[in-house]
């Protein structure tokens, strides 16, 4: 079933979102050649607890930390150690924030100094199948019909879209119904409805969609070794269109 929100409900998720929304900003700035991936993890950590919040993914079927820190052929959920990012790097921060039992959650992929082309429209276009998505949610459109619209922008790129992880329904869990993957056919799944509120967050590969999860049992990397981009932004769907509550 897809919980739908009341406008008390949607201005409680504005806040945890807003908090993940500054704490990308402020990973931005910390990202750099030389920085390991557990600095800015403790960063993290203590930004979230100084705003008032919790950590969403800390402790989440047992993951280890605050943020995921995916580099390069790393698609999602790779945990944060001692690894310096070097020039040249590109890496997904995904981070989650949950406050007065409301969840936030979001993902953007940085360039560590100058990275080679390629990195550069990965990420491009990565970021505007997120946004190629997001204005597919409005009212009375279907749910594919977001799915969709990701999967042509990347396609279209000469990318792939990962198939195994998906993006998902949030509010006072972090996980809620539907599914949203990043492919799909247009006009089919739920009717979409004022209130639902919504994480998209294409994971798009260099090569091939093919994945595999490393030995840690979290780290999912591309099955070919090129790189992959991740972006994430949730969402509510309101009689005007999608209003983004992870942007500032
Ligand atoms: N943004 C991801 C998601 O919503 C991150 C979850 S990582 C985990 O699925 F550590 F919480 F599992
Ligand atoms: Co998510």
């Amino acid at each position: 079933m897809i919980i739908i929100k009341s406008e008390s409900e949607i201005a409680h998720m504005r806040k945890p979102n807003r908090v993940v929304a500054e704490l990308l900003d402020y990973m931005r700035k910390l990202v750099r050649p030389g920085v390991t991936t557990k600095e800015l993890d403790t960063k993290a950590e203590a930004f979230i607890i100084k705003r008032g919040g919790k950590p969403a993914f800390k402790g989440y079927h047992g993951y280890p930390a605050t943020i995921c820190a995916s580099i390069n052929e790393e698609v999602v959920h790779g945990i944060p150690s001692n690894r310096h990012l070097r020039e040249g790097d590109i890496i997904g921060i995904d981070l989650g924030v949950v406050m007065d039992g409301f969840y936030g959650d979001a993902a953007r992929t940085f360039a560590v100094g100058k990275v080679d082309e390629t990195s550069l429209k990965l990420m491009e276009v990565t970021e505007a199948a997120l946004y190629k998505g997001i204005e597919q949610a409005v009212p009375g459109n279907r749910l594919y019909d977001i799915s969709h619209a990701v999967q042509e922008h990347v396609e279209a790129a000469g990318f792939s879209v990962v198939r195994d992880f998906v993006g998902h329904g949030i509010g006072r869990q972090l996980h809620e119904e539907p599914q949203v993957p990043n492919y799909g056919p247009p006009h089919q799944g739920p009717k979409l409805e004022e209130g639902m509120a919504i994480a998209i967050e294409p994971m798009v590969n260099e090569g091939t969609w093919q994945v595999k999860v490393l030995k840690d049992g979290w780290t999912v990397v591309t099955a070919d070794g090129k790189r992959s981009a991740h972006f994430e932004n949730t969402i509510v769907i309101t009689e005007n269109g999608p209003e983004i509550l992870t942007r500032l």
